[in-house]
């Protein structure tokens, strides 16, 4: 076969070699525009895994590779003149020059033709070839020839960076250095690649490097302007670039590239030209190899060309999406670093960490369990004043919030049990929140809980309305409180627009079969076209509504609830008027987001009169209505929650979404973290982060990070009401409370944990 890889970087210099060894009569050109001393860049980043693979395809590759690897096992971190600094890490560098000469000399000895300083000008040149390979790097020609077959998006991502190197010294840990300077914030990524370099990347904000000048220096000037900043940092080692041949400025944009489709015809693409990940997870070259492993794998295997480039493609993409997904919060997160420099240096290095969300909680503690005990006692000693004897888990350290103690940092989601008759609840509510708070969380929350009739969501919902509501609940709370140490929170709403429809696991959303109640909204919008449009409220409805939370908050209080919640998400009345999709309101309540906000804060402010002081109150807001710029951003969360917190919340509950059927939320893991974490940060407010948080080590991650204060768990708790004390077992903790005719379990449950390693170290 005769093969053109065009484009001469990792990914089409080992896609040669390993097509060779599988087919030494192939005929194969690798063609590249440089010399084969001549290239960009310093060094990269290689992990074990990558190595054992490559060792797999090719042994003898592999060992001059490992050759020529400096190795480190430290992460870093320069900030605020201290030096963080974890160990465990793995890491092994190899300049870029070395490894593709590496890559070269064995192309050439299995008889791979390199032809060099070629220019590859589109694709007209190598019709006739029977593989032509489109490996040459992210601003790929040949991609962009056939860009209407692979269609690709090219997501340029926000910050600048110049990829430099130094003779400085970095051989002892993988260094971040964060420097505050007059124009803001820069920082750089530095790594050594053999015994006198090291790569020193340089990274800013837009708007840091236009107030430098960055974008009127020439390359001299702006090296010379990097040194200054890191002057500490070098030693009096001098700064190095070598992208002279990249015209214009030597700062870059990073591009994502992803394309829908990697082949066409005889031509397939392979490494950066098909996909790219970001250089802060340090993948790209990894991908491009074990890319190239596959491609020449089923070139061999397949019967024809068309066959091997599907079974690459499903390969290969969701390796590439997995590491784009960790990429893209890695990228985030440098881009929104300046959000996070007011943290503690052990909560940014912590967040730095775990940045990608590939490491989590307990990894930290293989690879560094010393380091990851001290970061814990700190998160302890910073919440409760107390330098703990011994450090646990962020949650199980207490929460403090004006006179409650909460003993952990788990919360009970609010869920509505659809099961009240006449918003009475009964034996199944008094069951389903006993058992909860018997499970050791520290908050258990009420379902949305409703002040008038007309204010319930279906039939079924709980309200408080009424003194038999009121004993009713207070039947519940008095046996948490008696038997458990696990405070109650209750959560009032009132549906407006969502009001009068099917019970959960019915039609939900939809309205009643039959026996439909009149509801009220801000505005004449129906929450769908098969919904009723509802009745616009009046002033006198407001007062009305408002008087109702008043009435219910005293209730609750009377009730002995040590927690209240203004629910002011997911599409119902108050949520309503915030968002732009419902509120069309012409007075002052609509328009402007200070006038949206202001009936939410009247009612806000109304209760907090009412509710005790030493007892708490949150606000739950949907901080993302997921229909782009029409309606509520997470930025505009951002003012919300300021909003709230003004007005007398101690803390937000961040959700998400609900407020809009053209809703297209993005979900995963954590999805609505993100959103608490900018609240949190952005704010500098207090909030509880929820939404497919299922696993201990999520809660810890987001705690011991920063992005959130308390953590809810909604289905989780469905699934298995004893969650946190399940935790506390797999996690080897044994400082839950657990109730006093359970204990027999406990101990069984805790043997059972500590015989079992994989039980205690999956998490
Ligand atoms: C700042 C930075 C740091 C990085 N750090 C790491 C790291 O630590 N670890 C890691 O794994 N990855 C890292 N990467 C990513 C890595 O460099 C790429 O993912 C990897 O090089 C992809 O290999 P490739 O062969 O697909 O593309 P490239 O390495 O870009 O190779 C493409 C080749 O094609 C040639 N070419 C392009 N156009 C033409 C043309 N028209 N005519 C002729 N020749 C042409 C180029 O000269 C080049 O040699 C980093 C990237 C950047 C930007
Ligand atoms: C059955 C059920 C009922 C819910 N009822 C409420 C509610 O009454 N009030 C509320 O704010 N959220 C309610 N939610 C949303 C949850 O509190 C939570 O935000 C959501 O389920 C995401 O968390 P999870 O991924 O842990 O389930 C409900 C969720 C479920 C599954």
């Amino acid at each position: 076969m005769r093969v053109a890889c065009l484009g001469g970087g990792p990914a089409g210099l080992y896609l040669a070699i390993s097509m060779k060894l599988r087919q030494p009569t192939h005929d194969i050109v690798v063609v590249e525009r440089n010399r084969p001393h001549d290239t960009f860049g310093w060094g990269v980043v290689l992990s074990n895994e990558t190595l054992d693979r490559l060792d797999d395809n090719d042994a003898e590759t592999a060992a001059a590779i490992r050759q020529s690897f400096v190795y480190w096992d430290d992460i870093a971190v320069h900030y605020r003149g201290e030096v963080m600094r974890s160990s465990g890490h793995g890491f092994s560098g190899i300049g870029r020059r070395r490894l593709l000469n590496i890559l070269q000399d064995r192309a050439q000895a299995l008889g791979v033709e390199l032809r060099f300083q070629t220019e590859i000008d589109g694709l007209a040149a190598w019709r006739d070839w029977d593989l032509v390979v489109g490996a040459d790097g992210a601003n790929s020609r040949v991609r962009t020839a056939l860009a209407p077959v692979f269609k690709p998006d090219i997501d340029v991502r926000a910050c600048k960076y110049i990829w430099l190197g130094t003779q400085q010294k970095f051989d002892d840990a993988f260094t971040f250095v964060f420097e505050e300077t007059p124009h803001g914030w820069v920082w750089a990524h530095a790594y050594q690649f053999d015994t006198d370099t090291a790569t020193f990347i340089v990274e800013c904000s837009e708007e840091t490097w236009r107030r430098w000048g960055f974008d009127r220096m020439n390359a001299d000037e702006a090296v010379a302007a990097c040194e200054a900043i890191f002057a500490k940092n070098l030693g009096g080692h001098r700064l190095l670039g070598n992208s002279r041949h990249l015209r214009g400025s030597a700062w870059l944009n990073f591009n994502r590239v992803l394309c829908e489709r990697w082949s066409h015809q005889n031509v397939v693409l392979l490494g950066d030209a098909a996909a790219t990940a970001h250089f802060s997870i340090g993948s790209g070259t990894k991908l491009a190899m074990e890319s190239a492993i596959a491609l020449a794998q089923y070139v061999d295997s397949e019967p024809d060309l068309e066959s091997a480039f599907r079974r690459y493609e499903d390969e290969r993409r969701l390796e590439v999406l997995k590491l784009q997904s960790a990429a893209r919060n890695s990228v985030e997160w440098f881009e929104d670093v300046e959000r996070y420099l007011h943290l503690d240096p052990v909560q940014l290095n912590y967040s730095l960490l775990t940045r990608s969300q590939r490491i989590s909680h307990e990894n930290l503690r293989q690879r560094d369990p010393q380091w990851l005990g001290g970061a814990e006692s700190w998160f302890e000693c910073t919440a409760t004043g107390h330098k703990p004897a011994a450090p646990r888990a962020p949650m199980f350290v207490p929460f403090r919030v004006r006179d409650l103690e909460l003993a952990n940092r788990v919360v009970v989601s609010p869920m509505d049990q659809y099961r009240a008759v006449d918003g009475t609840p009964g034996d199944w509510h008094f069951v389903h929140y006993a058992e909860r708070a018997k499970g050791g969380a520290g908050l258990v929350m009420t379902e949305m809980t409703c002040v008038t009739p007309q204010g319930r969501i279906s039939p079924g919902c709980t309200g408080l309305y009424s003194p038999e509501h009121e004993d009713a609940w207070r039947r519940i709370v008095e046996f948490i409180h008696a038997e458990t140490l696990a405070k109650a929170g209750m959560q009032l709403g009132h549906s407006g627009p969502k009001g009068s429809t099917q019970l959960g696991w019915e039609r939900i959303d939809a309205p009643l079969e039959s026996g439909n109640w009149e509801v009220i909204a801000p505005s004449a919008v129906s929450w769908s076209p098969s919904n009723q449009v509802p009745r616009v409220m009046t002033r006198a409805d407001m007062d009305d509504v408002r008087d109702a939370f008043v009435s219910s908050a005293k209730m609750a209080d009377r009730a002995g609830f040590d927690w209240l919640e203004l629910h002011c998400a997911h599409g119902y009345l108050l949520s309503a008027f915030i968002t732009p999709i419902s509120n069309r309101r012409t007075d002052d309540y609509g328009g402007s987001l200070e006038n949206r906000m202001r009936y939410p804060l009247e009612v806000l402010r109304a209760i907090r009169q009412v509710w005790p002081a030493g007892k708490p109150m949150s606000v739950r807001i949907s901080a993302h209505d997921w229909v782009g710029e029409e309606g509520i951003t997470p930025s505009d969360a951002v003012a919300i929650a300021g909003l709230f917190s003004e007005g007398g919340a101690d803390l937000i509950d961040v959700s998400a979404g609900q407020t809009s059927i053209d809703a297209r939320p993005v979900y995963g893991r954590m999805f609505q973290t993100p959103f608490s974490d900018r609240i949190r940060n952005e704010g500098r407010l207090k909030t509880m982060a929820v939404g497919n948080i299922y696993e201990p080590d999520h809660v810890n991650s987001i705690l011991m990070a920063g992005r959130a204060d308390l953590v809810c768990l909604a289905r989780p708790h469905l699934a298995d009401p004893y969650w946190t004390l399940h935790a506390a077992a797999r996690l080897g903790y044994d400082g839950v409370t657990w109730p006093k005719p359970y204990l027999a379990g406990r101990d069984q449950l805790r043997r059972l944990a500590s015989r079992n390693e994989s039980m205690t170290g999956k998490v």
